[in-house]
């Protein structure tokens, strides 16, 4: 039988602590040296089996010094569903919900920075992560860990998070995932993202070795005992576009739910343009991850907002099955994402579709100092 070499090395350690423990307390009785062999102590006592990174601070305002102030000129009501839109740093938002909906959210889809050095992921509002810092992986596990704690709060106790991700960060989210929700509250889904039957449009990047025609999805439950999904709707895998939508269980290969260029496609739609600096997700994915894992009345949330394809999903959503659910939208407003994309798209397809939706605006505001 194999011993574990790691668990004697910390009992030993532990051991020489203890004598030393005893020879100060002898000795000098020093309360400083004490103090550093406890500080010792509890380092060699968190080390365990799982993901091991530098945490990173980032400036943590705390829940009571910041408000949300309400931008009432942008607010639209056509008397319907309640939604609402929050501008800024989404810990500082999480913190700020976390007052009113702890346990609440039925439902979060997320699409994070996929810190693949494309300038995408602002670290502390001013330090872009730069792929070739040797921490990047800690910085990006280190920004995710305090947002998806949080989330967990957030949830509901059948509650889901869908996490969007590519091969950059899939190991190290699988494992904070399964650090935070548990290893049996963790599953991994592919998305095809591209199709040539939805990618009339794909612009092709260069080619390394391999094509990338993938993606996941990692989904957190709160507690997998508690959550039973409805089926999907969509084509069945592989057939045309006349082919109509039929009701399945999800599948790990998320099939039909359209690709990245289709998404972009459907900005197109709004914005008379695809290029737009955000890449978006298709509307047909998300509408299938609310539609599976709540009912009709469900509140969920996106605080990696962008383009507000989840807000736009729930509401075509709401329109197909006369649902009430309403969307809690995240997003900082880094080239005035916030107002010209996100808040843009919310309006004009809640106008063009006559969704029967309203939205508020919200701005996160500190009050430190005041
Ligand atoms: C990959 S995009 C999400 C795209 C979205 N799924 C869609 O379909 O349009 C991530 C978004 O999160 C925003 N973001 C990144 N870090 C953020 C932070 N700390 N707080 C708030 N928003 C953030 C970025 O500005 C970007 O718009």
């Amino acid at each position: 039988m194999s011993s574990n070499i790691s668990k004697k090395k910390k009992k030993n350690l532990l051991k020489k602590i203890l004598i030393l423990k005893d020879f100060i307390n002898k000795n000098t009785k020093d309360p400083t040296l004490i103090e550093y062999l406890l500080e010792i102590e509890k380092e060699i006592n968190e080390k365990r089996y799982g993901l091991l990174f530098e945490e990173h601070i980032e400036e943590i305002i705390s829940a009571n010094n910041i408000i949300l102030s309400e931008v009432k000129e942008l607010s639209i009501d056509v008397g319907g569903n309640e939604n609402i839109l929050i501008e800024g740093e989404n810990l500082a938002a999480l913190k700020v919900l976390e007052q009113e909906y702890r346990g609440k959210i039925d439902v979060i889809c997320i699409d994070p920075p996929y810190n693949t050095g494309n300038k995408t992921l602002k670290y502390n509002d001013y330090d872009y992560i730069d792929f070739d810092d040797e921490y990047s992986h800690s910085k990006w596990l280190s920004f995710m860990e305090k947002r998806l704690n949080i989330a967990k709060e957030l949830l509901v106790s059948n509650g889901v998070i869908f996490v969007n991700i590519d091969e950059t960060q899939i190991g190290c989210l699988i494992l904070l995932c399964e650090e935070i929700f548990g290893e049996q509250n963790v599953d991994v889904l592919i998305w095809p993202k591209t199709d040539p039957k939805y990618d009339k449009n794909r612009v092709e990047k260069p080619i390394f070795n391999v094509k990338m025609a993938h993606e996941y999805v990692v989904m957190c439950y709160k507690n997998k005992t508690n959550t039973h999904f409805n089926k999907m709707i969509r084509r069945p895998n592989h057939s045309d576009f006349k082919t109509p939508e039929q009701p399945f269980y999800m599948e790990s290969i998320l099939n039909e739910i359209g690709t990245t260029s289709s998404a972009k496609d459907e900005l197109h739609e709004t914005f008379g343009s695809r290029d737009i600096y955000v890449t978006p997700k298709p509307r047909k994915m998300i509408k299938e991850f609310v539609r599976v894992a709540a009912g009709p009345n469900a509140i969920i949330l996106d605080f990696f907002a962008g383009s507000g394809t989840t807000g736009h999903a729930v509401m075509d959503l709401n329109k197909e099955d006369g649902g009430k659910r309403k969307f809690i939208l995240v997003t900082n407003n880094e080239n005035n994402i916030c107002i010209d994309i996100t808040y843009e798209r919310l309006k004009r397809v809640i106008y063009k579709d006559n969704y029967t939706e309203n939205l508020k605006y919200f701005k996160i505001e500190s009050i430190q100092g005041l």
